[in-house]
C-alpha cells in the first residue's frame, strides 16, 4: 500500500517572513495528519528558516534542486550533505522549468538523481511532455526517455528511495490540469514501464505524484486513480488554507 505523499514546491516565490508564515500555518494546520507524508520545497535561501519552523511537525521539508559534486569549486550549486545540513528529506530533480528554462538534460538530472540517493536524499524525479510532444502523440515517448535515462544505473533497491512526479509541461502554472483520465494513463504507463525496468514488486512500491495546476478543487478527482499516489503542488502551495486543504481531502 503506497502511502499518498503531497509536496509543494513554492519555486522562486516568497520573501522570508512569508516563507516562515507559510510553513509555520502548516505545520499548526497539519498537526493531526499522519495518513499522507507532507513536504514543502521553499528557495534554497529560506531552508533553514522554514527548518526551525517545521521541527516539531509533520511536514518534511525539501530543496528544489541539487548539485551532484560533494563540495569544491562549484560557484552557485548546493550539496547533498549542505541540503541534510538544512534538514532537507527531499530533493526536487529535473523540474520542467529547470529543463526548459535553464537548459537541464537528461544526462545531468541522471547524476544529480544518483548523487541525491548516494547522499541520502529522497529524489523526487519530473518528468512530462511539452504541449506539441502532447498534440504530436509523443507523450509515451517522451516521458519513457526521461525515465529511462534519468533512473540509468539506479538499482531496484535504490528505486525505494525515489518519487516520480508527472507534471505535464502543459498543465503546469496553466490552469490547464490534465483531466483524471489523462493523469491515470500516463501514471499506469509509468508503473508497466517500472515494473519492465525493474520488477513488479518494485513498481508497485514507488509513489507517482502528478503535478500541474493542482488545487483544493480537483484534490478528491485526481487522487481517486488508482496510480496517482500523490501531488506536486505549485501555485496552491503557497496559501495555507489551499494546501492544507488538499491534504485534509487525501488524508
Ligand atoms: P502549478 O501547480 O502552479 O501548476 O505548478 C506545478 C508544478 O510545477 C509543481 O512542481
Amino acid at each position: 500500500m503506497r502511502k499518498p505523499f503531497i509536496a509543494g514546491n513554492w519555486k522562486m516565490n516568497m520573501d522570508c517572513a512569508g516563507a516562515k508564515a507559510l510553513a509555520a500555518g502548516l505545520a499548526e494546520q497539519l498537526k493531526s495528519v499522519d495518513t499522507v507524508d507532507v513536504a514543502v520545497c521553499p528557495p534554497s535561501v529560506y531552508l533553514q528558516a522554514v527548518a526551525t519552523e517545521l521541527s516539531s511537525s509533520n511536514v518534511a521539508l525539501g530543496s528544489q534542486n541539487v548539485y551532484f559534486e560533494g563540495n569544491g569549486a562549484f560557484t552557485g550549486e548546493l550539496s547533498c550533505a549542505m541540503l541534510k545540513d538544512v534538514c532537507c528529506t527531499y530533493a526536487i530533480i529535473g523540474h520542467s522549468e529547470r529543463r526548459h528554462v535553464i537548459g537541464e538534460t537528461d544526462e545531468l538530472i541522471n547524476k544529480k538523481v544518483t548523487a541525491a540517493i548516494t547522499g541520502g536524499l529522497l529524489p523526487i524525479l519530473c518528468v512530462g511532455e511539452l504541449l506539441e510532444e502532447r498534440e504530436a502523440e509523443k507523450t509515451t515517448e517522451v516521458v519513457t526517455q526521461q525515465i529511462k535515462k534519468g533512473l540509468a544505473g539506479v538499482t531496484a533497491e535504490k528505486m525505494l528511495a525515489v518519487t516520480i512526479a508527472y507534471e505535464p509541461v502543459w498543465a503546469i502554472g496553466t490552469g490547464k490540469t490534465a483531466t483524471a483520465d489523462q493523469a491515470q494513463e500516463v501514471h499506469a504507463m509509468i508503473r508497466a514501464l517500472l515494473a519492465e525496468m525493474y520488477d513488479q514488486t518494485t513498481a508497485d512500491q514507488v509513489r507517482i505524484q502528478y503535478g500541474g495546476s493542482a488545487k483544493p478543487g480537483n484534490t478528491a478527482e485526481l487522487m481517486a486513480n488508482p496510480d496517482v499516489d500523490g501531488l506536486l503542488v505549485g501555485g496552491a502551495a503557497l496559501k495555507v488554507e489551499d494546501f492544507a486543504a488538499m491534504i485534509k481531502t487525501v488524508a
